[in-house]
C-alpha cells in the first residue's frame, strides 16, 4: 500500500461510529501521579498488569477503535505472552504511540511552554511502526492567565505541532494533533473560548504552511470550559454550544474527526459534554468523539487499586465508561444511565 492509503486505511479506522479513542499513554511521572491515590506504586510490572488487563477487557472493541499507548507499553506483554500491539491489533483496535518527550518553558515567554521531542523524530516513528504503532500523538499546553498564553506561545507551539504531523504523514503514521488549554486558573467560559479559538487558527495556519494533509489527521482538543477555579461549572449545553461555536469557526471541515481530551473534567462529566455535543448540534463536518484518558480510565483504577482479585471489576468498569462515551458520541447517553 501506498502511505496515501495507507494513511487513509488508518483514518478509515480510527474514526467509527460509536467509537472513540483510549489514551493509555501516561508518562513515567504521570501514571505514579494517577497510581498513587489507590496505593499503587508505579513499577514496569505494575504498569504492565495494569495496561494489559485494560487491554483485555471483553467488548471494549465495540466502543474503543484505537488506544494511544506510552513507548515502554508497544514492547510489553500480556500475561499470555502476547506483545500489547498485538492483542489490540487482533481485537480491531488500532495501536498508536505518543511520541512527544514532554513540555519545557519557552525561552523569553514567561508561563509558557513548549513541547519537546522533534529531533530524531522520523527514525522513531520507523522503529514504532516496525513494533505496530500506526497513529501517532504530540500534545502542545497552554495555560491560561494574564499574559498566558502570550502571541508568541500560540505561534511556537503551533509550529512545533504542524512540523510532527508532517513528518507523521511522511512516514506513514497518522498523526493525532492535540493542541491542550489548560482547564486551571479562574478564568470564565469567555477567555477560554478566545484562547481556544486563536489556538486553533494558528494550529490550523501552521498546517496548512506545512502541507499537512488535513484528512489524514485527527484533532485532539480540549472543550471550552470555565476555568477550575472559576467557582461555577458550566452545564452540558452551555460547554456543547461554546464548543461547537469555536470548532465551526475554526476546524476545516477536512478534518474527518475530533477527539477531545478529557484534562480533568470529571469521568460523568466528560460523558455529558460530548453527548450534548452530537445530541444538540448533529451533522457537523467532522466526527465528534472522545480521546479520553482519566475519563476513561479513573473508576477502573479505583476498582482495581492493584489487586489481582479485583481484574474483573476493574474490567467492568473500565467497559461501562467506555460504552457510556461510546453512546455519547451518538448523542444517546442519558445521565440516568449512570445508576442502571
Ligand atoms: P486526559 O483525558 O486525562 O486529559 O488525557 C488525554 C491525553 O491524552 C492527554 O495528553
Amino acid at each position: 500500500m501506498d502511505t496515501e492509503h495507507e494513511l487513509q486505511a488508518t483514518v478509515r479506522a480510527m474514526v467509527q461510529e460509536g467509537k472513540g479513542i483510549l489514551a493509555a499513554d501516561e508518562s513515567l511521572p504521570t501514571i505514579s501521579k494517577r497510581f498513587a491515590p489507590f496505593g499503587i506504586e508505579s513499577t514496569e510490572e505494575s504498569r504492565r498488569s495494569y495496561r494489559s488487563l485494560l487491554f483485555s477487557t471483553p467488548g471494549m472493541e465495540d466502543c474503543v477503535s484505537g488506544v494511544i499507548l506510552f513507548e515502554e507499553t508497544l514492547r510489553q506483554r500480556d500475561d499470555a505472552g502476547r506483545l500489547l500491539p498485538e492483542l489490540l491489533s487482533s481485537k480491531g483496535v488500532v495501536p498508536g504511540v505518543k511520541v512527544d518527550r514532554g513540555t519545557i518553558p519557552l525561552s523569553h515567554s514567561p508561563g509558557d511552554k513548549i513541547t519537546e521531542g522533534l529531533d530524531g523524530l522520523a527514525a522513531r516513528l520507523r522503529q514504532y511502526r516496525s513494533e505496530g504503532a500506526k497513529f501517532a500523538k504530540w500534545r502542545e499546553v497552554y495555560g491560561i492567565g494574564a499574559k498566558n498564553p502570550s502571541a508568541l506561545a500560540v505561534l511556537a507551539n503551533a509550529e512545533v505541532l504542524a512540523r510532527y504531523a508532517a513528518i507523521c504523514q511522511e512516514e506513514g503514521i497518522v498523526p493525532i494533533v492535540e493542541p491542550e488549554v489548560l482547564i486551571d486558573g479562574e478564568h470564565d467560559m469567555g477567555r477560554c473560548l478566545d484562547v481556544t479559538e486563536a489556538v486553533l487558527h494558528a494550529v490550523f495556519h501552521a498546517l496548512e504552511r506545512h502541507k499537512v494533509v488535513l484528512e489524514h489527521i485527527v484533532l485532539k482538543p480540549s472543550m471550552v470550559l470555565p476555568g477550575k477555579d472559576f467557582g461555577e461549572k458550566a452545564s452540558p449545553e452551555e460547554v456543547a454550544e461554546a464548543t461547537v461555536r469555536v470548532l465551526r469557526r475554526a476546524v476545516p471541515a477536512a478534518v474527518p474527526s475530533i477527539n477531545f481530551l478529557s484534562g480533568g473534567q470529571g469521568p460523568e462529566e466528560a460523558t455529558a459534554n460530548l453527548n450534548a455535543m452530537n445530541a444538540l448540534f448533529p451533522g457537523q463536518p467532522w466526527a465528534l468523539s472522545f480521546s479520553y484518558g482519566r475519563a476513561l480510565q479513573q473508576p477502573a483504577l479505583a476498582a482495581w487499586a492493584g489487586r489481582r482479585e479485583n481484574a474483573g471489576k476493574m474490567q467492568q468498569a473500565f467497559l461501562r465508561r467506555a460504552q457510556l462515551n461510546g453512546l455519547a458520541r451518538r448523542g444517546s447517553y442519558l445521565s440516568g444511565m449512570e445508576k442502571e
